[in-house]
């Protein structure tokens, strides 16, 4: 079987375990597989190249895309869906395996409804893809912030200081939350539960009486305070929620407070052990499946197994949230 692969949107670690994966179980199974560059608009120009064995040599343990990516959609281009398949078919390609967040899976499942074979895998370091617990690229985001937060305990607990620290994650709170806690963070703000800057004056205060002169404060980019306006409710706000925060809190409390924001850092690093194993295993499990001829799927885990979904799952609109059991247990150490 031929097939084809493309990674896109933002890109995340993990992502070239998943390439290596494909491409070595497709060898093994006697496929060949097809590069597509830069997600969707090499799909759309026809940017594509042969993968081979030594293409994907060396590349488990680095960070971002060997393909490169692009947050373009053929939703946006008119003919674009067309153009996709047309350039898949001219190469030979007999199914597309696409690597990518919920609005890639909506492209996706878009190409399949036009009646060519696809199997996506979810990744985003937002970790919010609907019909899957993991997406390749989050344990490793999440770790990157529980380290900055464990770096940052030393100065703020010297120095007696608050800090806020605004981590990704878009309208999802996962990155913010399992960061925070594994962290240690002595507050955590996700977009799934409403807060008031009141809420956050009067803990920070609470900490303050009981004699603990330091906090750190954890903030998901999409986070919106009831009384602290925004210009924007989108996590492309500038400033940052966590300026805005850091700000407030200095004026109202008087106590030395400053900002951090991770942005990009969140995307880099080595793939973690957890990030190595899911992206492998979502590679194999694809690789399988299109041999079977199941497609319009999206490889899943469900309670720490691969499994499948359809795509119309992982298309829906709206981000998969932290439920309220994880968020309870965040709190009982704030
Ligand atoms: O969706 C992944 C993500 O890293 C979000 O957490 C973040 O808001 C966004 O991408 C940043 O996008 P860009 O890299 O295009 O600035």
């Amino acid at each position: 079987m031929r097939l084809g692969i493309l990674t896109n949107g933002g890109d995340c670690p993990g992502l070239n375990a998943a390439i290596r994966a494909v491409v070595r179980r497709s060898l093994e199974g006697g496929h060949t597989v097809t590069g597509i560059r830069n997600g969707w608009v090499g799909a759309m120009s026809g940017d594509l190249f042969p993968l081979e064995r030594k293409t994907v040599s060396g590349i488990l343990p680095v960070s971002g895309t060997i393909l490169g990516t692009s947050r373009k959609s053929p939703r946006d281009v008119q003919g674009g869906y067309e153009s996709v398949i047309r350039n898949l078919q001219a190469a030979s390609v007999e199914a597309l395996i696409v690597l990518g967040g919920d609005g890639t899976m909506g492209a996706t499942l878009e190409i399949h409804k036009r009646g060519f074979p696809v199997i996506g895998i979810p990744k985003t370091i937002d970790n919010d893809v609907n019909g899957t617990e993991d997406c390749i690229g989050f344990d490793t985001a999440a770790t990157e912030v529980m380290q900055s937060l464990d770096r940052l305990h030393t100065s703020v607990v010297s120095e007696h200081r608050v800090m806020v620290v605004q981590t990704m994650g878009r309208n999802s709170g996962w990155l913010a939350l399992k960061g925070g806690m594994a962290g240690g963070a002595d507050f955590i703000l996700i977009p799934e539960y409403r807060f008031t800057l009141d809420d956050v004056i009067r803990h920070l205060k609470k900490r303050r009486d009981e004699g603990r002169n330091f906090s750190i404060i954890v903030a998901a980019e999409g986070v919106t305070l009831e009384n602290l306006k925004t210009d924007k409710g989108e996590f492309e706000r500038r400033p940052g929620i966590g300026e805005m925060l850091a700000l407030e809190i200095g004026s109202r409390t008087g106590l030395e407070t400053q900002v951090t924001v991770l942005g990009h850092l969140q995307r880099g690093g080595s793939p973690t052990l957890f990030d190595r194993v899911l992206a492998t295993g979502f590679g194999v499990e694809a690789v399988k499946e299109a041999a079977g001829g199941n497609m319009g799927i999206m490889l899943a885990t469900r309670g720490g197994r691969v499994v499948t979904v359809g795509l119309e799952t992982a298309a829906q609109p709206g981000p998969r949230h932290v439920g309220p059991e994880l968020w309870r247990q965040a709190q009982i150490f704030y």
